[in-house]
């Protein structure tokens, strides 16, 4: 039997954004992160430009797609603005999606069925420009063929509701939903759709849904932000204890001359 083939993991690097810009200053960086998480084997890295900036900001996409060694990927809202700043800026990717000013996270999928008119546009427009546009949609057949007929190439099936049942401990709506997702993306690939999937994702989430062999790419961010706390915190926290011992111990050398 072949070897299956491997699957993407793209590294959302937003909430590297949101730490630094509750401080206002320049750390931490999310290029330095992207290319922290290249180096540890991430396959592309994933940033949303938000039309409230209230994460990653203009520059940030500048200095990505300037640093980077792999594909960028830019989250966008079809809006004018961002459709402007994305064919300047021409990431190799970009996955459009819903954006309300008030949600704390792209809450559900795009009504590519419903929207048809306006996104048929954006679409041609970003791939005019080499972008390769991806809808990020719910795995309900009228979206997926929506998809289609709107000439977009992938698609990424929002994992959110499964993720957000299994956490609730809904064990039967998780499992609807993973067969929703499953449908979806047999659906999908039987139309010649190349198949993301993205939100919510933890290691458990990730192992189970890197089984659909239909999937070829998962973006996953907020888990790995919040996870590298706990990952990484400890060796941070020995190296301020050396920096400020070394700085107690260059005292008492002091204290024995002239201050
Ligand atoms: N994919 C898309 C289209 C998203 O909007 C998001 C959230 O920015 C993600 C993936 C990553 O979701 P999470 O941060 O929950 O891993």
């Amino acid at each position: 039997m072949p070897a299956p083939v491997p699957i993407r993991l793209g590294v959302n690097v937003d909430h590297v954004a949101t730490v630094r810009n509750a401080r206002g200053g320049r750390h931490p960086d999310p290029v330095k992160a992207a290319e922290l998480a290249i180096a540890a084997g991430a396959d592309g890295i994933t940033a949303h430009l938000r039309e409230d900036r209230r994460h990653i900001l203009d520059n940030d996409i500048v200095r990505l797609k300037d640093a980077i060694t792999k594909p960028l990927n830019l989250e966008m809202a079809a809006t004018d603005e961002i459709v402007r700043i994305a064919r300047r800026l021409r990431p190799h990717a970009a996955c459009i999606v819903p954006e309300r000013r008030a949600e704390r996270t792209t809450e559900g999928g795009l009504d590519a069925a419903g929207q048809a008119k306006h996104l048929r546009a954006v679409v041609r427009d970003l791939a005019a420009s080499g972008i390769r546009v991806s809808l990020f949609i719910a795995p309900e057949p009228a979206q997926i063929e929506a998809a289609v007929a709107l000439g977009a190439p992938v698609i990424e099936i929002h994992t959110g509701a499964w993720c957000e049942a299994l956490a609730a401990g809904d064990a039967m709506a998780a499992e609807a939903e993973f067969e929703r997702i499953t449908r979806g993306a047999i659906l999908a690939g039987s139309a010649g759709l190349e198949v993301h999937a993205g939100h919510g994702l933890d290691f458990l989430t990730a192992e189970r849904i890197s089984s659909l062999p239909e999937i070829a790419e998962l973006n996953i961010g907020h888990f790995l932000i919040g996870e590298s706390i706990f990952g990484g915190l400890a060796e941070v926290v020995r190296q301020m204890r050396s920096a400020m011992d070394r700085g107690r111990a260059a005292s008492a050398v002091k204290a024995g001359g002239a201050r």
